[in-house]
């Protein structure tokens, strides 16, 4: 199996297991979770999945939504009322614990935001993404303010974290993200405490949001993790 048809089998899986009728879901964003979306509007076409009612994690998400008429909330519509039943989204790097990096994408702001209001979540990834330390591979993503740039940096190098601000590819300068700010991508070269960081890094001032996915302070959130393998099992 390649890595493409890997995404598609375990995002299937995890809608295919937990998603039913009448749910308020939380979709993310990213090449395995987009599948799931696109699993989730197939079986509405078909009429398999009924009443359902969406919170995006992204514009990509919502364009996806949109091209299968899933019916598209925020978190303060009344209908859902700041809370959902399940969110299904991709990962750059699970450890043992089932905490998670995200934002590779760009989306972590609005990801973290909507993972922390689902009472069930669930993360779609393929093998590669099993760390034993999260930090030391893939960066971290810290969505700063544009103005606190540079004393950003600074703190989060104390912190030992090496910062690179994120370029945009096909435009001159940095990733603006969907909120109007900056990403500073950070890599620790000895394993850190993903739990203390995440609520460390947030006290920075200038920091919006971090990469981090460990639970909201005096919760843990320990998402039910679909992996993919490439054997297909
Ligand atoms: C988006 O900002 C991210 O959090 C993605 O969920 C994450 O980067 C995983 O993306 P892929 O499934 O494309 O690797």
């Amino acid at each position: 199996m390649d890595q493409k048809e890997i995404k598609e089998m375990v995002g299937k899986a995890a809608v295919e297991a937990l998603v039913r009728s009448g749910m308020k879901l939380g979709l993310g964003t990213g090449s395995t979770a987009i599948p799931a979306v696109r699993h989730i509007g197939s079986l509405m076409q078909q009429g398999k999945l009924k009443n359902i009612l969406a919170v995006p994690t992204s514009f990509q998400t919502s364009i996806e939504c949109e091209k299968w008429g899933i019916p598209l909330y925020t978190l303060n519509s009344k209908d859902i009322g700041g809370e959902l039943d399940l969110t299904i989204d991709g990962a750059d790097e699970v450890d043992p614990q089932n905490y998670c990096v995200k934002g590779g994408g760009g989306a972590l702001l609005v990801e973290k935001i909507v993972a922390y209001a689902s009472r069930a979540y669930c993360i779609v990834v393929d093998e590669g993404k099993l760390v034993n330390n999260l930090g030391l591979k893939f960066p971290v993503p810290i969505e700063v303010i544009a103005e606190a740039r540079i004393p950003v940096t600074r703190s989060l190098e104390k912190l030992g974290a090496e910062a690179t601000l994120r370029e945009a590819l096909r435009k001159a300068g940095p990733v603006i993200t969907e909120h109007g700010h900056l990403l500073l991508d950070i890599l620790f070269k000895d394993p850190v405490d993903p739990k203390k960081l995440e609520a460390e890094l947030n006290r920075i001032p200038g920091v919006v949001e971090n990469g981090f996915f460990t639970g909201p302070s005096g919760r843990e959130l320990r998402p039910q993790v679909f992996v993919g393998r490439s054997d297909g099992k």
